[in-house]
């Protein structure tokens, strides 16, 4: 399976290029304040990011803030200095530490968009998924691999799977294949209520 390949830069980017450009198109159109990425490994998705936040605005003000979580960091020099350079926040934290950090940042009242694609994703969701926003986006990557959906039902209880997840991301036979999936928070509705953040 392609799971990985390549950005230009060269930079090894361990998610398959068809979700990458989907995810694109979702994220343009949905223009997140945030972007938070769970798995940084050699940073080849927040590559991509900074691609395409160069073209919504010159303005550094109005472009999204990106955070990325590893426990180590892995980054080459060139990768670690443009990261630093583009206000890029790495974070070297365990995300099994039920991190105070992620936590408030899930739940600021701006749009957000989690990508969740480190080494224990499941958990992950079933620790973090619940403090974003109604309207926030999250990803999940090695979904039918890694991520058993039957495994992860209570989180993803609060939330419904994008309508260009559904349409392009489950029917890729013939593309090399997407193991990504959007999901949109639902609104607090019912006895639903807004998550304790700590
Ligand atoms: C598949 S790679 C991420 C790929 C990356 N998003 C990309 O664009 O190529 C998964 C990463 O999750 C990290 N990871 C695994 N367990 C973790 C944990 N408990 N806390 C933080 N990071 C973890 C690994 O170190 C690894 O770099």
């Amino acid at each position: 399976m392609p799971f990985k390949h390549y950005h230009a830069d060269g930079t090894l980017c361990y998610i398959e290029i068809r979700s990458v450009m989907i995810m694109k198109d979702i994220l343009l159109e949905y223009n997140p304040k945030l972007i938070i990425e769970l798995g940084t490994y050699l940073g080849g998705f927040v590559r991509y990011i900074l691609d395409w936040r160069g073209t919504i605005t010159n303005d550094e003000m109005f472009r999204p803030k990106i955070y990325t979580w590893d426990f180590v960091n892995m980054l080459s020099d060139d990768n670690r200095k443009i990261f630093r350079e583009k206000g890029v926040i790495i974070v070297t934290e365990d995300l099994f530490d039920n991190s105070i950090l992620l936590k408030y940042l899930l739940s600021l009242p701006v749009k957000k968009f989690l990508f969740v694609d480190n080494g224990c994703k499941e958990h992950e969701l079933h620790l973090y998924s619940a403090c974003l926003n109604p309207g926030d986006l999250m990803g999940i990557h090695d979904v039918g691999t890694e991520v058993i959906l039957d495994r992860v039902k209570g989180p993803l209880a609060q939330f419904d799977e994008h309508p260009v997840s559904v349409k392009k991301l489950r029917h890729t036979k013939n593309d090399g294949g997407c193991y990504t999936r959007i999901y949109e928070r639902k609104n607090w509705i019912g006895k639903s209520k807004p998550p304790e953040v700590i």
